[in-house]
């Protein structure tokens, strides 16, 4: 029988970094209720679920990817009856909530580090990975463990004499996985918030959570640069700290978590690598995660053929049952539109791909709008990779995250566009300086990017082909032309998109064919006789009728 589609295989999710979403406080820092506020525009937008950045206690030093309590609010963003609030809401209007869970690690902060780091005696000794040094002074770290982001992956701790492991950056300790206490208690919290009916979690960095027992050497890469193929970087290949069998068995174990739940919750996987890697995090019998963000997609240049490979090879390793997620842009990556040199048909165009293809795709809050990369001055960057020296050398700038985490663009007031109730607060990054680029500048303009995306995603609601439709791309023909289509039922759509500057011709295969949607005419609905003419980097929308 033909597949007719879970929620979340249907839904189209929007990514909201609460910190820089709605400032409902007039503190220059988003929070609950902002978002609370804005909860007809995400309806109005069309979409189906949100997935929250984390709002957790947190000493923000990684913006909240570092927490010190997972099961309650950070009180800069509201309380726990505010997101009570949120949750019902949301769910009133149809739209699911998925919260970000970071199962690998903790704060430095936490107590159950502090507590840890006291000695080698105390209750929760365990609860981290430990391990003593090497040398004389056994000062030399364990091993030759990178973190993700280059460096040791180990940090010393006076207090006990010992390394601990640090995945991550060197505030966020990670778990020790293979301690079962550890595991009740992060299953504890999940429980904890799917019981209060959320719709499902975003897991960080979920490759990373178990490490070899026998702690041995990573082998060496001869990558030096990160890639979206590949989870090798700076000279190392991280064999024994990522996609551990112990780890696929944790993923196995939340997914039975989550059944147990009714209304069915989802499990969305942040993992580094290609799609044959982030494969295994769904299960062998797609018992594990039921997805995980295909980021090798989302790395690709403006290229149809660049394209064509990337679904090609994600169609073949995630065929039925699996079901892939495309991203193009999240709180970690250069805004998608700057990527392009903030060329809006190029966006346009990459949003028909994102919105069309035999997957569950995310919108990154802002990108609706077309919302750019901003330009943040040294001395105002937080993001904590921005200040990262790698071998001593200050890399990290290369990387810096801020500008892409920028306040929500909702008007053209000059101090904070909108994003504060009071517009003179002065925000907590800096707000974009294009004053064309808002929502309420763009709800009057029917050529706005914000207009294209809620026609868009009105076409997708209304044919189920977009949603859970086979999807065929077309042979490689045209090596501007990316085409394909996708075929549910009785009901057939083809999607073709000119990833070049010039005019491209193509003769109609059909002889009845309606256009309903493109970059360029997102109004009409247009009949296709014998020829489709796509301008220079304008995508379409055509229905195939009997
Ligand atoms: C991935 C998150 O997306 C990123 O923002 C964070 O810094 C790291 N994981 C560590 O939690």
């Amino acid at each position: 029988m033909a597949n007719q589609g879970k929620w979340w295989q249907k839904a189209v999710f929007y990514q909201i970094y609460p910190r820089s979403f709605y400032d409902s406080t007039n503190t220059g820092i988003g929070d609950l209720r902002g978002i609370i506020n804005k909860l007809d525009y995400l309806e109005e937008l069309g979409i189906d679920g949100i997935w929250f950045s984390p709002f957790f206690p947190s000493p923000q030093e990684d913006c909240g990817y570092d927490i010190t309590d997972f099961g309650s609010i950070n009180p800069e963003y509201g309380t726990m009856k505010d997101f009570d609030e949120l949750l019902k809401k949301s769910h009133k209007k149809g739209i699911k909530v998925i919260l970000d869970i970071i199962l690998n690690h903790t704060s430095a902060q936490h107590p159950w580090f502090l507590e840890s780091k006291k000695n080698r005696t105390n209750e929760k000794k365990d609860w981290y990975v430990w391990k003593d040094g090497r040398g004389k002074d056994g000062k030399k770290p364990p091993n030759n463990w990178n973190a993700m982001i280059g460096g040791p992956a180990w940090e010393w701790c006076e207090e006990r004499k010992q390394f601990y492991l640090h995945q991550f950056l060197t505030f966020q300790p990670d778990l020790n996985w293979r301690n079962p206490d550890v595991q009740i208690a992060m299953f504890n919290y999940i429980r904890f918030w799917l019981d209060k009916g959320v719709d499902g979690f975003r897991l960080d960095i979920i490759h990373t959570l178990f490490e070899d027992k026998h702690f041995k050497n990573n082998p060496l890469s001869w990558r030096f640069f990160p890639s979206h193929n590949s989870n090798e970087v700076l000279f190392h290949k991280p064999k024994y700290t990522q996609y551990l069998p112990e780890t696929i068995e944790v993923c196995l174990k939340l997914r039975e978590l989550v059944n147990s739940y009714s209304p069915d919750r989802l499990l969305v996987g942040e993992a580094a690598g290609n799609p044959q890697m982030i494969k295994q995090l769904y299960g062998r019998n797609n018992d594990g995660l039921h997805l995980s963000f295909n980021f090798k997609f989302a790395g690709q240049p403006f290229s149809a053929t660049k394209f064509r490979r990337a679904i090609e090879e994600t169609e073949e390793v995630l065929s039925e049952p699996y079901w892939p997620c495309y991203v193009f842009s999240n709180h970690d990556s250069n805004r998608l539109i700057s990527r392009h040199k903030e060329d809006k048909k190029k966006a346009k165009l990459l949003a028909i791909l994102l919105l069309t293809l035999r997957g569950t795709p995310f919108i990154y809050y802002g990108e609706e709008i077309g919302m750019q990369q901003v330009k943040v001055h040294k001395d105002k960057q937080l993001d904590p990779i921005s200040k990262l020296k790698i071998w001593g050398i200050p890399l990290g700038s290369i990387y810096a995250r801020d500008g892409c985490r920028t306040p929500m663009q909702w008007d053209d007031s000059p101090i904070n566009a909108g994003f504060s109730k009071n517009p003179k607060i002065v925000p907590w990054l800096p707000i974009g300086q294009n004053e064309n680029i808002n929502v309420k500048n763009e709800l009057s303009d029917e050529k706005s990017m914000l207009i294209f995306f809620k026609k868009l995603l009105k076409v997708r609601k209304q044919y189920e082909p977009l949603q859970i439709g086979q999807l065929n791309v077309s042979e490689d023909s045209n090596s501007d032309l990316l085409i394909y289509d996708r075929t549910f039922q009785e009901q057939h759509l083809t999607i073709l998109l000119n990833f070049s500057s010039k005019i491209q011709s193509i003769t109609a295969t059909n002889m009845k064919s309606k256009q309903v949607f493109s970059t360029k005419l997102f109004e009409e609905q247009k009949e296709i006789s014998e020829e489709i003419t796509l301008e220079h980097f304008e995508g379409i929308i055509v229905e195939q009728m009997k």
